[in-house]
Order: C-alpha cells, then structure tokens, then sequence
C-alpha cells in the first residue's frame, strides 16, 4: 500500500528568495541615484509602482519615467537588475504595453482592473515581457483557476493598494499559503511575491507561510543605510 499523501507538498525546488525595493519611498528628487544606491546594497528586483487616481487614489510615475530609469537599474558590473511594474491602473492594456517598451522586465496587474484578464496576460507575454496579476486583501484566488498556467508570478497584497508605510494584514499570510499549494499543484516556476509592510521582522513569517519575493518599501528607503536593513531581512530569511 503507498504512504498517504501529504495535503502540503514542499516546492519543488528550495525557494531562491527575491527582495525587491519599492522606490514608492524613495526620494523621487533623485531617482536614479536611488535606483543606484539599493541595488549596491542588495536590492535583486526593483519594484515600480504605477497608481493612476481612479483605481486608487494616489497618483504616481508612468513608462517615461520607466525608460529614464531603466540605464541605472544594473549592478556597479553591468549585470540588468530587473525592473518590477505593478500596475494599479484601471484599464490596464494601454499602459501595461507602454511598460513593456520602456524596458519593464515584469509587469502584474489587478484583474478586477482588465475586462479580459486572459488576453491582458497573454499581450504581456507577446512582448517579452513576464506577466504576473495582484491580489488585493479582500480579493478571492478563483480566477487563478483559470490562468495560472499562463503566469509567471502572483503578487499577494498584504495591504490595501495605494499608499507605501500601511500595516501588513495578518490574513495574507493564510492567502500566501493557499497561493503556495496553488503552484505547488500546478508545477510551474511560478514566483509569489508579497507586497506591503513587510520589514525585518515580519519577513520570517511571510516566507514561511510560502513566499519568495518580498517588496518593501518604507522599510528600506525609510532607513539611512539601505545595505543593513536588506542585510537584517536576508539574515531573518536564512532563518525562515
Ligand atoms: C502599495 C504599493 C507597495 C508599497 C509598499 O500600494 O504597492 O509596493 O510601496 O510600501 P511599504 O513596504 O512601505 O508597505
Ligand atoms: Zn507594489
């Protein structure tokens, strides 16, 4: 007779952990110097926030600014860092193609944002571009059911989208695990990101509950010395 089963299969591979500085909290005086400075203290991702004032309130940065920053997002060895567009723009095709010319490396959006959110993924992949789609807090997983195939990352809020500085919400810790055995399931080299109040100690637990990559806004830029934070977050993941 075989071994029962276990409901919770580990990944299948060990997790490559990911951190990825907002630059939300950055000094937008300066930008490209910050883009500089974070990814000579570790930063592995950037993380790019697009808010549009209709589907949140705030209003940020578009693809110009994109395409300015894209010659400072490289290591001190010219290594590409990639840039990480999170649309929180409603409609989203427009402006998820504009990204993708200004040099976006991945782009996720909110598919309560699109109409068509099949064909909004497979127009990002068309231009060689990673496609991912955001969960807000109160949002269900149900229309993972139907593309998760087709992604190459699933962006979990941990906050309600729209503002940097938020408290994390506790229940996307239980949202992560589900998204964890979603791609377990699935099999594919998906990565799941978690967004919004994550600092050094709470990363710990976000990882264990099953995420990979971790943005982190106010938590760094917040901070003087940008190295020691991103330092204290990967010693608190070596021990998740
Ligand atoms: C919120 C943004 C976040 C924000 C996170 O809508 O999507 O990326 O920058 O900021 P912190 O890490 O400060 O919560
Ligand atoms: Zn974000």
């Amino acid at each position: 007779m075989n071994a029962p089963q276990s409901s919770h299969k580990p990944p299948l591979t060990p997790p490559t952990y990911r951190i990825a500085p907002s630059i939300l909290s950055a000094d937008f005086a300066k930008l490209g110097e910050e883009v500089r400075d974070v990814i000579s203290a570790g930063a592995d991702w950037i993380h790019f926030d697009v808010m549009d004032n209709h589907y949140v309130p705030n209003l940020t940065f578009g693809p110009m600014i994109c395409q300015a920053l894209k010659p400072h997002a490289k290591t001190a060895s010219g290594v590409g860092v990639p840039i990480d567009v999170h649309l929180m723009v409603q409609p989203v095709d427009a402006l998820a193609a504009a990204f993708a010319v200004a040099g976006a490396d991945l782009i996720s959006f909110h598919p309560d944002a699109s109409g068509h959110v099949h064909r909004s993924v497979q127009a990002i992949k068309g231009q060689g571009v990673k496609a991912g789609l955001v969960f807000n807090p109160a949002q269900p997983l149900d229309v993972l059911d139907w593309v998760i195939d087709d992604l190459d990352l699933i962006l979990i809020m941990s906050v309600n989208p729209g503002f940097g500085g938020q408290s994390f919400i506790d229940s996307a810790l239980r949202k992560i695990e589900a998204v964890r055995r979603r791609i377990n399931a699935c099999g594919k080299d998906i990565r799941l990101e978690v967004d919004g109040g994550i600092k050094t100690d709470n990363i710990a637990r976000v990882a264990a509950a099953g995420a990979d990559t971790f943005v982190a806004g106010s938590a760094i830029f917040g901070k003087p010395d940008y190295a020691s934070v991103i330092q204290a977050m990967r010693a608190a993941l070596a021990n998740a």
